[in-house]
């Protein structure tokens, strides 16, 4: 029943004054027949009735209106055409999502079915506000007996250059969480705890209070229903901006959304609902146009395995002249002197060229690298070259890019002005136009030329984000908007050549490409980001995620990247340089980062756990090692096939668990603890981690879904579905629990 706007407040006093007329008046009635004079009093009562008859008949009439302008659509949904209030209910009638359609364009005109030339005779429903917006509403098929998800996508057409589609979904009366998406600095997890203003949907650096580094057009809802958005449209963002709901906006701009696809904007979205949010998010990811294992080779599978179970030593020194041959060598020798980690890949930053661009080793720092890869190789590393699209203006071969017009360039300009950026340490570079037939051959025999000379492994896309692009792009080939630059640089190469991850993207490459999460620095604050971001990529569809290093990563002088302005630098031990003239992290930040770090798909490493010369540190190191290959290790390597099947995360939400009461929607505080936990994560469905995240603690609360768990610090069982207070953790030690069968027991 819709209830809002009208006040029944009228009508009850109305009612009452009437029955206490009406027991006046048959007090009074005797007296009335005898005495003819008060013949007023009865006219009165007549004239009274008469309104109230006069009421109720109104009352009925505007009720009968409200019902008339809902209409039932699909079985599901429920749309106000005067209010643009849709409301979408599951198969038990319970109403799982709610949002105001066209809010910027509130109340402002007749709606009229659509003209038979405007209609798409696909079983949509065509509604316009004349001269202002064209609304389409149909019900997407579905495999019936496949599973229970439905679908009904909804196309807004605006139809003059003022308007634009606008649409919020409301949360504010019902509890229910929002994930998915993307994060940023306000914007975390559950998605409803946040706050962001109209923010491009496009990938961007969280320090400036944008989307961070890899995005979805996905959103979920507790409850049971998603919002999946169309790759074309010009998609503006907003969190809890004015009211408790998140808007979706279409509007094209002069940098985002710069390349209009249509005369005026256009939003198209699909709603899909299921029985619980756990099944269609399974339901959703399945169905993408073939499983992730499809055209896996051998190969691919081997490095998808070997990220998992060794670590990547990520050497990258702040400036070009630190990365020396010797560096690199002596840093490996470092690792087998520990003794008890693996030895993994090598990942070497974008200075083993001259200037960023160059494509090729730089041959005056590093005469013999070919032996260096090659006694690397036989200590049993692999070696990652960083490769980005950015060709600085230093580099030998920006003149011959320009003049072979390989570059994106200027907007509405000729063709042959390259367009200039800044990137990371980077004062002016070109960005490769991968769009361009021939900047792909080109690209392709430089890299060739790299591995034929210095055999080396695999390479790493660092491709900046969308705000790398330069403002006023151009390319050869029209982009919807410059994230599907990613796309295709990624799409390009992951075939060819051999990629282990990319710092960004906005779609999943091939396995065994992992996607990098955001440089995060080194303070608490930071870390505390780690799992939040790790949960939202893993619900977007990404399952396989490399974190940063243990300990945070480094910033780049000269740009904004982490300035060691303000809150940065407490943290950072400036006097210890002696380490590659890279500043060691304070020692707890380390050691609570590298206990968390255990669990996490893979393991990557810029500081070594010797460099503290602290004994405590090195065993902890030890322990944590031994732990990860004994389970970590073998769990994410079993859970690598449901995300190979599925695109499930190798590390998951408490929520995706199976027996994470909420997940259905059910009420009560433990239900929503699942919902809501975001200092916590699950390997697969076994292991919940509680690592700690704020300096000189040694409890936590910890949250435990259903089941039955072995501590992880004393080896007890404990039961699920609970909280558990106080829970002391020392600083050598972390909070982990593994799953048991239910019936086990002492
Ligand atoms: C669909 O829902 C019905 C009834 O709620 C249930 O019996 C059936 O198992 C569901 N099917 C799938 C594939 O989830
Ligand atoms: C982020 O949150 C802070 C404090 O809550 C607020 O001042 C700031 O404006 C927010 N930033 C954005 C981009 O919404
Ligand atoms: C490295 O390159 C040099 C010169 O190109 C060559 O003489 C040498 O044999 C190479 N070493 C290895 C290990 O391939
Ligand atoms: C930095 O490290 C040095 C030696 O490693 C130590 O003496 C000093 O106390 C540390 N400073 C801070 C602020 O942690
Ligand atoms: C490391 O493991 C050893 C042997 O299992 C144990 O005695 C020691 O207490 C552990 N140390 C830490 C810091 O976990
Ligand atoms: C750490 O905690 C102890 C005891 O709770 C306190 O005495 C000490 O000052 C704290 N240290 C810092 C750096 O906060």
């Amino acid at each position: 029943m819709d209830d809002d706007d009208y006040s029944p407040s009228n009508s009850v006093t109305s009612v009452n004054s009437l029955a206490s007329l009406l027991r006046e008046k048959l007090q009074s009635i005797p007296q009335k027949i005898r005495k003819k004079p008060t013949d007023y009093k009865l006219r009165a009562f007549v004239g009274l009735m008469f309104l109230a008859v006069v009421f109720f008949v109104g009352f009925a009439y505007v009720l009968y209106h409200q019902q008339a302008a809902t209409k039932a659509y699909f079985n599901n949904v429920q749309f106000n055409e005067p209010k643009k209030l849709i409301r979408i209910f599951n198969a038990d009638e319970v109403e799982i999502l709610r949002a105001r359609l066209a809010v910027s364009h509130q109340g402002k005109s007749e709606v009229y079915p659509c003209l038979p030339e405007h209609q798409h005779h696909d079983g949509s429903i065509c509604l316009e506000w004349l001269h202002s917006l064209r609304f389409y509403l149909k019900s997407l098929p579905r495999d019936p007996g496949v599973d229970n998800t439905t679908c009904f996508n909804i196309h807004w057409k605006a139809l003059s250059n003022s308007i634009f589609p606008n649409d919020c979904f409301d949360w504010s009366d019902t509890k229910v969480h929002w994930y998915g998406g993307g994060q940023s600095i306000n914007l975390t997890w559950p998605l409803d705890t946040g706050t962001i203003q109209y923010t491009p949907f496009i990938t961007g650096d969280i320090q400036n209070s944008q989307m961070g580094n890899v995005l979805t057009r996905y959103l979920i809802n507790s409850k049971g229903a998603a919002i999946i958005i169309d790759e074309e449209t010009p998609l503006y963002i907003s969190v809890n901006a004015r009211n408790k709901e998140i808007c979706l906006l279409a509007k094209y701009d002069d940098f985002a959304y710069a390349n209009r696809l249509t005369e005026y904007a256009e939003m198209k979205y699909n709603i899909c609902i299921s029985t619980d949010m756990k099944s269609l998010h399974s339901s959703i990811h399945s169905h993408r146009s073939a499983p992730l294992w499809d055209g896996l080779k051998p190969i691919d599978m081997h490095i998808l395995e070997s990220l998992i179970s060794e670590p990547v030593w990520q050497i990258a020194p702040r400036f070009k002249h630190e990365l020396k041959a010797e560096t690199i060598s002596k840093y490996t020798e470092d690792v087998i002197y520990l003794g008890f980690l693996k030895q993994g890949h090598v990942l070497i930053n974008e200075f083993w060229q001259n200037e960023i661009g160059d494509l090729a080793v730089d041959t005056s720092r590093f005469e013999t690298l070919n032996e260096t890869v090659d006694k690397l190789h036989r200590r049993g590393f692999k070696v990652a070259f960083t490769v980005q699209p950015f060709i600085s203006t230093e580099s030998a071969n920006f003149g011959e890019c320009v003049q072979k017009r390989l570059l994106i360039s200027e907007r509405n300009s000729d063709r042959r002005i390259p367009a200039l950026t800044r990137f990371k340490s980077l004062a002016s570079a070109g960005v490769l136009d991968i769009t361009n037939s021939k900047t792909v051959p080109w690209i392709m025999n430089k890299l060739q030329a790299v591995i034929d000379k210095y055999d080396i492994d695999s390479f790493y896309f660092d491709l900046g984000t969308a705000y790398d692009m330069p403002h006023y792009y151009q390319c050869e080939k029209k982009l919807i908007n410059p994230d599907q630059y990613k796309t295709a640089f990624i799409k390009t190469f992951e075939k060819t050549l051999k990629v282990i991850g990319v710092s960004s993207a906005v779609s999943l490459p091939s396995p065994p490409v992992f996607v990098s999460l955001p440089p995060f620095e080194s303070t608490w604050e930071a870390m505390r980001r780690v799992i939040p971001t790790m949960l939202t990529y893993g619900i977007n569809g990404y399952p396989f995620i490399m974190p940063g290093a243990v300990g945070g990563d480094i910033y780049w002088p000269g740009s904004e990247q982490f300035l060691p302005s303000s809150k940065g630098s407490a943290d950072i031990n400036i006097t210890d340089s002696a380490h590659n003239g890279i500043d060691l992290p304070e020692v707890e930040l380390y050691m609570r980062w590298l206990q968390m770090a255990t669990f996490l798909p893979v393991m990557k490493f810029t500081h070594l756990p010797s460099k503290y010369n602290d004994e405590r540190v090195l065993e902890m190191a030890k322990n944590l090692t031994s732990l990860r290959q004994k389970v970590v290790t073998p769990l994410l390597l079993k859970y690598k096939r449901s995300a190979l099947e599925e695109g499930l995360p190798l590390v998951r939400p408490l929520w995706l668990v199976p027996g994470a009461a909420g997940a259905g929607g059910a009420g009560g505080a433990g239900a929503d603890a699942a919902l809501l936990v975001r200092d916590e994560f699950c390997v697969g469905d076994e292991l919940v981690v509680a690592p700690i995240l704020y300096p000189n603690t040694t409890t936590r609360e910890v949250y435990l879904p259903a089941g039955l768990w072995q501590d992880g610090i004393d080896g007890s069982l404990r039961k699920g579905n609970r909280w558990m207070h106080e829970y002391r953790v020392p600083v050598d030690r972390v909070a982990y629990f593994i799953r048991k069968p239910d019936d086990m027991r002492f």
